[in-house]
């Protein structure tokens, strides 16, 4: 399988705070890889490096063999990155529809197209009947589709997913798993996620990647990782998997 994203030997630095530290590896195209650790692992630091939201101190960014290191966020969107954030944060006085049609307005040329294509992504999320709604007004749950849909109106190649699955009941967690899923398998979307759900890791991805203290500990299937030692002592060992 060729590389949708590859990132090579990345490094984030917070003053003297090593986030990130020589970081690579590969997300192929039409996969799910996950990318977990520890709380301050520099997950989410890696999204950020991806995202454009600030850029490496060293390393690069490839998406489909071009490079996109230090591009900004509306550029990164625009080469077909969209990605989701740990802390939600919608639109709180507009209504869920239209977050979604800002989303949607990154790639449609008018507020008709934007609005139509929104709605098709709430239909696909099960969020079609909340659509009038204020967001801030949605459940947790509701706020974590949104978030998805959001990134998903952008028309994104590669969907980066930050946490969607935090705060859910299982039985949230395992429709989300489904959408997910789907959009991966009939729509042929590739997934990089970061999440704690192990049940989730494991049932989703084709590929895990794990960090730990900024730096990457290892590399496999969800099944490889779940038995390396090293894994097990640095993360697994305090979770329920
Ligand atoms: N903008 C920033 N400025 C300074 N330090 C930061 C910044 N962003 C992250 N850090 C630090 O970098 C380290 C990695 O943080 P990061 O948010 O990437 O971890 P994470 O793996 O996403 O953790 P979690 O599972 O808790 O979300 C942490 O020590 C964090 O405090
Ligand atoms: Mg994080």
């Amino acid at each position: 399988m060729t590389a949708l994203l590859h990132v090579e030997k990345l490094s984030k630095r917070f003053r003297g705070l090593k986030a990130v530290s020589d970081v690579s590896f590969s997300v192929p195209q039409g996969s799910i890889v996950a990318l977990i650790g520890p709380n301050g692992a520099g997950k989410t630091t890696t999204f950020n490096l991806i995202a454009g939201v600030f850029p490496p101190n060293e390393g690069t960014v490839h998406l489909a063999g071009k490079p996109i290191t230090g591009l900004k966020p509306n550029r990164v969107c625009a080469a077909g990155i969209g990605r989701t954030f740990q802390i939600v944060k919608p639109f709180g006085q507009l209504s869920v529809e239209e977050n979604v049609i800002v989303g949607a307005l990154a790639r449609e040329r008018s507020v008709a197209a934007a609005r139509e294509h929104a709605r098709a992504v709430l239909d696909r999320l099960g969020l079609a009947d909340q659509a009038a709604r204020p967001a801030r007004s949605l459940t947790l749950p509701d706020r974590k589709r949104l978030e998805v849909a959001r990134a998903l109106a952008t028309r994104p190649t590669l969907l980066l997913l930050d946490e969607v699955l935090a705060g859910l009941r299982p039985t949230e967690v395992d429709r989300m798993v489904e959408v997910l899923r789907d959009l991966n398998r009939r729509e042929g979307l590739t997934i990089l996620m970061i999440e704690h759900v192990m049940r989730a890791v494991m049932a989703l991805s084709d590929r895990v990647v794990v960090l730990d203290h900024g730096e990457k500990i290892a590399e496999g299937t969800p099944s490889e990782v779940v038995a390396d030692p090293r894994v097990v002592e640095s993360y697994l060992g305090s979770e329920d998997i």
